[in-house]
């Protein structure tokens, strides 16, 4: 039987999660701009490929592909020989984006293995990305898949009972493809806030875990970064910030506890 949970891919982490992500589930990593929420879902896919033979799909709604690869590249990951091996799929959903940006009304076309999906507005984004999603993930044969970020797209639901609903569709989406997956998501830079100084946004509610990617100024020392798990459901979890830091191989998190 397969076991309960999969690997991260993060040296640390999985001790800390009683051994990896728990398996089929959506969980969410949050963290400010350059706290490596990037960086660390890759690494879940690459590790996943390179270890374990299993295939994953990474949909970026943010960055395009020609600037995913040259930054990852600053990792020694060639995705683009991960892609033409067919054992991750790269799918270049940054024009998502500029539809919520600049509210384009002009028809957007992203290809999925010769299947043309159209998103004409907002309110086909969640679907036209879960055709997209769901024809790579059979093409790769993916059992896992990694949406970064998926605020942008949930900028076009200003009304929170709108975005809600979208959220869940998308979670339940990812989790009908029985595949483990990450999703990841923008969030203030200051930690020591309390939950109630910081508006918890909904998809903090609806996954079934939360990673926060913590960064702290401290007059001194600079940039402090520690990871917490918020959630983490039916998985016994360390509740402690750890130090963690991203080198020339990715990010790796320290198990000893954070002492400030
Ligand atoms: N080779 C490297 N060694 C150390 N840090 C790196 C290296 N390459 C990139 N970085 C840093 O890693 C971070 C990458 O973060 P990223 O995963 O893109 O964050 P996010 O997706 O949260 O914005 C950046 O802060 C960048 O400066
Ligand atoms: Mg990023």
């Amino acid at each position: 039987m397969k076991s309960e949970h999969v690997p991260t891919g993060i040296p640390g982490l999985d001790d800390l999660l009683g051994g990896g992500y728990p398996r089929g589930r959506v969980i969410l990593i949050t963290g400010g701009p350059g706290s490596g929420k990037t960086t660390m879902s890759l690494q879940f896919l690459i590790d996943g490929v390179e270890r374990f033979d299993e295939r994953g799909v990474f949909v970026s709604l943010e960055e395009s592909k020609y600037h995913l690869f040259n930054e990852m590249a600053n990792f020694g990951w060639d995705l683009e020989k991960f892609e033409k091996k067919n054992q991750l799929a790269i799918v270049d959903a940054s024009p998502l984006r500029q539809i919520s940006k600049e509210k384009k009304e002009n028809e957007l076309q992203l290809e999925a293995d010769q299947k043309d999906v159209k998103i004409r507005g907002p309110e086909f984004s969640i679907q036209a990305l879960s055709t997209i999603i769901r024809n790579y993930t059979r093409v790769t044969r993916a059992t896992r898949i990694v949406i970064d970020p998926i605020t942008s797209l949930s900028f076009q639901f200003p009304d929170p009972q709108q975005r809600r609903i979208a959220t869940i569709d998308l979670l339940d989406f990812l989790m009908s493809m029985g595949t483990t997956n990450l999703v990841t998501s923008e969030m203030g830079t200051q930690f020591g806030n309390s939950p109630t100084q910081r508006e918890i946004p909904a998809e903090e509610y609806l996954c079934h875990g939360v990673i926060v990617l913590h960064t702290s100024h401290v007059s001194g020392r600079g940039a402090v970064t520690a990871l917490e798990i918020e959630k983490m459901r039916e998985t016994k979890h360390d509740r402690q910030l750890h130090p963690y830091s991203i080198t020339e191989k990715g990010l790796k998190v320290e198990t000893e506890r954070f002492l400030g």
